[in-house]
C-alpha cells in the first residue's frame, strides 16, 4: 500500500522513496525497531489515509548540523489522495504527530520540519499548525534548499504521561 502511494505523482515528486526495495529500506527498520525513527500510517475513521514519519535530530546528527538544531525532533508526511490534499488533513496530521512528539521524547524542546523551498502547500500546511519558517537551509545530499519551520513545545509540557 505505502509502495503504491510513494508512486503517485502528488507525493512522488517530493519523496524521493519509490521503488519496493527502497520502501523496505526506507522503513523496515523503524518498523523493526533497528532505526529509532518512527513511522505511522494515519487512519481518518479506519481508512488509510496517509503517512508521518518522527525522528529525533540528535539519531541524525549529520541533518541536525545541516539545519543547525538541537533537542528537536523532524516530522515528514503525505496525504495519499490527491483529492484529499487542501481540506486540512496535513494540518491534522500535523498537530496529532506534535503530541506524540512531545510524550515521546521529553528532551526535546521544539519540532521542525524542512519541506522542500519549492513546496509551497506544504510549507503553508505546517504554518497553519503553528511552525514559524526560520529560514531556507542547504542539506548535503538534497537538491532544493529546505524551508525550516519550528513550534516550541508549549509550556508545562515536560514529557510523558504514559510510555
Ligand atoms: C503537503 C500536505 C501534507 C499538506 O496537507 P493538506 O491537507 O493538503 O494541507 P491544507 O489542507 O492545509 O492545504 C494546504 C494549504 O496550502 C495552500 N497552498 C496550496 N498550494 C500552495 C502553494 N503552491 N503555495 C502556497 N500555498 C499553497 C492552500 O491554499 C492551503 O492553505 P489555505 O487553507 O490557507 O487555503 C499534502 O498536500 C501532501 O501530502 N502533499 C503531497 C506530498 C507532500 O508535499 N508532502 C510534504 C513533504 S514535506
Amino acid at each position: 500500500m505505502v509502495a503504491g502511494w510513494l508512486s503517485r505523482p502528488h507525493v512522488a515528486e517530493w519523496w524521493d522513496t519509490h521503488a519496493p526495495d527502497a520502501v523496505e529500506e526506507e522503513f523496515g527498520p523503524c518498523v523493526d525497531g533497528t532505526d529509532p525513527t518512527r513511522v505511522f500510517v494515519c487512519r481518518l475513521d479506519g481508512t488509510p489515509v496517509g503517512l508521518v514519519q518522527m525522528y529525533r535530530l540528535d539519531d541524525n546528527p549529520d541533518y541536525a548540523r545541516a539545519i543547525g538544531l538541537a533537542q528537536a525532533a523532524g516530522m515528514d508526511l503525505f496525504v495519499s489522495d490527491p483529492e484529499r490534499c487542501g481540506h486540512g488533513l496535513g494540518p491534522d496530521i500535523i498537530l496529532a504527530t506534535l503530541e506524540l512528539i512531545w510524550a515521546a521524547y521529553p528532551e526535546v524542546t521544539c519540532a521542525m520540519a524542512g519541506p522542500s523551498v519549492r513546496n509551497g502547500r506544504s510549507i503553508r500546511a505546517f504554518e497553519k499548525s503553528g511552525f514559524t519558517a526560520v529560514g531556507p537551509v542547504a542539506v548535503p545530499d538534497e537538491v532544493d534548499e529546505e524551508m525550516v519551520l519550528v513550534r516550541a513545545r508549549p509550556t508545562g509540557r515536560t514529557g510523558p504521561t504514559a510510555a
